[in-house]
């Protein structure tokens, strides 16, 4: 079994994982799955949180991560099929996975979009070419149009601090006015994370309000799977572009930057586009101030007094630092659940 994406789990499985990961937070659970197993991390791309959560995560599930860098420490990788590799790509993933999973149990891979090519990008060909080859399961650790282990971090940071049900542990989410908001940043970033919190606040039935200036519409496929999602599950989506009034009543703001999908290849383009956006789509005081009391959340790295004015940042309802540390517990759910 793979962790690709979310829509690959039902709500009671991704329900699971949190009440999984709410057992190894409190310290119920200290199984150790991974002994004398070996979990490889491919990173594409930098990373904080990723990294040191699931090497932190493999070892105190009893196992071993071994962390390969393709192009930096490990060897440039091909995914293409069919292609004469006579350009810079060392080894293809043909070969690459199938020699790795005679010594791992189970790949993670952190494979960033590009930028370049949107109708390629947007089926994560390089992700989908690890699945294809490997018989160990495959993690994803950020591709090209998915976060999945962030948003289960969000998803229970949410419950966490807005669960309703005071007696007793929870373990199912409770209800609540979600806005996904767009911000302004200086360059285009990937939209992996909003695909992902998105579709996850929609399958766990929260009231989720997207708000993006006009350019910043998220894929056609994905706004269908995320409005399926949200009326099966007793929950709504809402699109505006209106920054002000959308932060109206709502409990929790989420805030990210990303590039418009037909910009893909025309970086300047998008930046232009984007030019005078900055003011009105930063997270600020004033902003929250319309919401009810609403927690600011934002998966990090994040650009202070870009994004998010330090304002918010700092104040009591921030939760990006629990946000961060719930990347640990959940992932650690989903690693025992699919490392057999
Ligand atoms: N949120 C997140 O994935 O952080 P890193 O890029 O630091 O791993």
């Amino acid at each position: 079994m793979n962790y690709l994406n979310t829509s690959d789990f039902c709500r009671a499985e991704l329900e699971a994982f949190i009440a999984k990961a709410i057992d190894i937070k409190s310290g119920k659970s200290v199984e150790k799955p991974l002994a004398g197993k070996s979990v490889a991390l491919v990173f594409f791309n930098p990373s904080l949180r990723t990294r040191a959560s699931m090497q932190v995560g493999i070892y105190e599930l009893g196992g071993n991560a071994v962390i390969l860098e393709p192009g930096g420490t490990s060897w440039t990788l091909e995914h293409r099929e069919g292609v004469v590799m006579d350009g810079n790509k060392t080894e293809h993933l043909a070969e690459f996975v199938r020699v790795l999973e005679r010594y791992v149990s189970a790949i993670g891979v952190r494979t960033f979009a590009e930028l370049k090519d949107w109708e390629t990008e947007r089926t994560d060909p390089i992700l989908n070419a690890f699945a294809k080859y490997a018989s160990v399961p495959i993690i994803n650790l950020e591709s090209a149009m998915h976060h999945p282990c962030q948003s289960m971090a969000d998803m229970m940071t949410i419950l966490e601090h807005l669960g309703r049900n005071t007696t007793g542990r929870e373990c199912a989410p409770t209800k609540a006015k979600v806005l996904l908001t767009w911000a302004w940043h200086p360059k285009p970033l990937p939209m992996a994370v909003p695909n992902s919190f998105a579709l996850a606040a929609a399958q766990f039935g929260h009231d989720l309000t997207i708000a993006h200036p006009q350019g910043y519409e998220l894929d056609d496929e994905l706004i269908a799977e995320i409005k399926q999602q949200a009326s099966a599950n007793g929950g709504s989506v809402a699109f505006t572009n209106d920054v002000e009034t959308a932060y109206d009543g709502v409990e929790v703001v989420y805030a990210k930057s990303w590039g418009g999908k037909q910009f893909y290849g025309n970086n300047d383009a998008d930046i232009a586009h984007r030019a005078n956006l900055r003011d009105e789509w930063i997270v600020d005081e004033a902003k929250m101030a319309r919401t009810a009391d609403g927690i600011f959340m934002h998966c990090l790295p994040v650009r202070r007094n870009v994004i998010v004015t330090d304002g918010v940042i700092d104040s009591p309802n921030s939760v990006v630092i629990d946000e961060a540390e719930n990347r640990l517990h959940t992932q650690k759910a989903i690693l025992t659940e699919l490392v057999r």
